[in-house]
């Protein structure tokens, strides 16, 4: 293979994993990272994100030699960028990291490259990449046939992450991969690069589908869910248990509903669709409705506690859960930290105790408040009045019923029913 050193531009929950991935598969890969910190805990051998097997198997690729972390760019045959693509007030994609990882690159090249865009992205993101770069080289050229002028070429291509956190490490090696060039030339380099590790298919296409397909993954997720989500409120006018009626609905051999929770967090689900509203939004109709029912559900959630605590000041609210989704430490775009703003901001008298075994300290959003604290399951269980579940954490699904005798429950999961 042509590509023998790998850089590797953001070492997040994405960057980190795959960087150590692809270095156990034999390639020399430097880890880049802005943040000093990261740098250094990352070439300890201490990753700074939780996620099975990654710890061992980072210690093992710094040991062979094959895996460093750095602050600065280096020179390499081929740049993956997995940098943050927040979005901004009116959900626009944030270009600020890509553009200043496309920055750093820019300098190193010497042409033949081939730079790789992981970041989750709206049409058309890969070619704003690959303009920028370009834009600061005028002496390589794009791989488009015929344009070269005898210049030196980059290859661009953008390669999607589908994985599940917390199972990283083994479906980036058997998950299928779509890797898209954004010529024939560059598809094929980006297949070499991934087929070192990955196990799964590589499914070829060109840069804007493969940017597309993404992002038609997570809306399909995102509208589904707000479809069970909506199902939820109408069953609670009706005093039908939700969970029930969807386990029903789906023995239909072609029904499979997924089910509703406090809402949608994280960040793909609750941001990517919006990179397609944002792209067309006079087309776009159900994606966009889909975001708004999802992004209400905290609403009604809070609504229930409000409910529950009933205007008793010395209400000891419990909340059971931070994370945005269950046995995880990510709290990106967490419904439950909405939530628990919320509680916390409306109650200055109750007393509130959070319950996240996957943190060892609140989030500064939520530690601001005086009457907020984060508590062992045991305390939360037997001090909570009101207690309310929001993520369903092994921990709490192993609570059992009756221990909870006596008190209000609001169970968003489902778990208690
Ligand atoms: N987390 C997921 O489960 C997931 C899944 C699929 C796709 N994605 C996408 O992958 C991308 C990265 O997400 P993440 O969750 O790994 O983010 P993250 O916030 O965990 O990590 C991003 C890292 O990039 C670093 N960084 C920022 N600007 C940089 C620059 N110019 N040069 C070098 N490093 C820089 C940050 O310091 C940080 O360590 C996003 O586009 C996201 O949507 C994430």
């Amino acid at each position: 293979m042509s590509i023998k050193h790998v850089s590797f531009v953001g070492l997040g929950y994405i960057g980190l994993p795959t960087a150590v991935v692809l270095a156990s598969s034999g390639l020399k890969v430097t880890g880049v990272d802005v943040n000093p910190h990261v740098v250094d805990m990352v070439n300890r051998g201490c990753p700074q994100i939780k996620e099975p097997g990654l710890e061992e198997e980072l210690v093992n690729v710094i040991e062979q030699g094959s895996f460093r972390a750095s602050t600065e760019q280096v020179q390499a045959d081929c740049y993956i960028v997995a940098v943050p693509t927040p979005f901004t007030d009116t959900h626009e994609v944030d270009m600020r990291y890509i553009y200043s990882a496309a920055d750093e690159i820019a300098p190193k090249l010497a042409g033949g490259e081939l730079i790789v865009l992981e970041s989750t992205s709206p049409p058309e993101t890969t070619e704003r990449m690959a303009r920028r770069i370009m834009s600061l080289r005028p002496d390589l050229a794009r791989d488009i046939e015929g344009e070269s002028d005898g210049r030196p070429v980059v290859y661009f291509a953008h390669c999607p992450e589908r994985i599940l956190p917390g199972n990283a490490m083994e479906e980036l090696i058997t998950n299928d991969r779509i890797i898209g060039g954004t010529t024939p030339r560059a598809t094929q380099l980006a297949k070499e690069v991934y087929g070192s590790f990955c196990k799964g298919g590589l499914l070829e296409t060109n840069a804007i589908t493969a940017e597309m397909a993404k992002l038609t993954e997570n809306s399909f997720r995102d509208v589904n869910i707000a479809f069970a989500n909506e199902l939820s409120l109408i069953c609670d006018r009706f005093g039908i248990d939700v969970w029930e009626l969807i386990e029903l609905a789906n023995h239909h051999p072609r029904v499979n509903i997924l089910q509703p929770g406090p809402g949608v967090g994280g960040h793909c689900i609750a941001v990517d669709p919006w990179f397609i509203v944002s792209a067309a939004p006079d087309l776009a109709r159900l994606i966009h409705t889909a975001r708004q029912v999802n992004d209400s559900k905290p609403n009604w959630v809070v609504e229930q506690i409000r409910e529950a605590v009933g205007g008793q000041v010395s209400t000891e609210i419990t909340i059971l859960g931070l994370a945005f989704k269950a046995n995880i430490d990510d709290l990106r775009e967490s419904p439950a930290v909405e939530i628990a703003k919320t509680v916390a901001a409306e109650f200055p008298e109750c007393r509130i105790r959070v319950v996240e075994p996957n943190i060892v300290e609140l989030p500064p959003s939520l530690a601001n408040y005086k009457n907020t604290t984060l508590a062992e399951l045991q305390e939360g269980l037997s001090a909570g009045h009101v207690v309310v579940l929001l993520v369903d954490h092994d921990e709490f699904k192993a609570v059992q019923k009756a221990e909870l005798e006596g008190k209000a429950l609001i169970d968003t999961k489902g778990v208690w029913r």
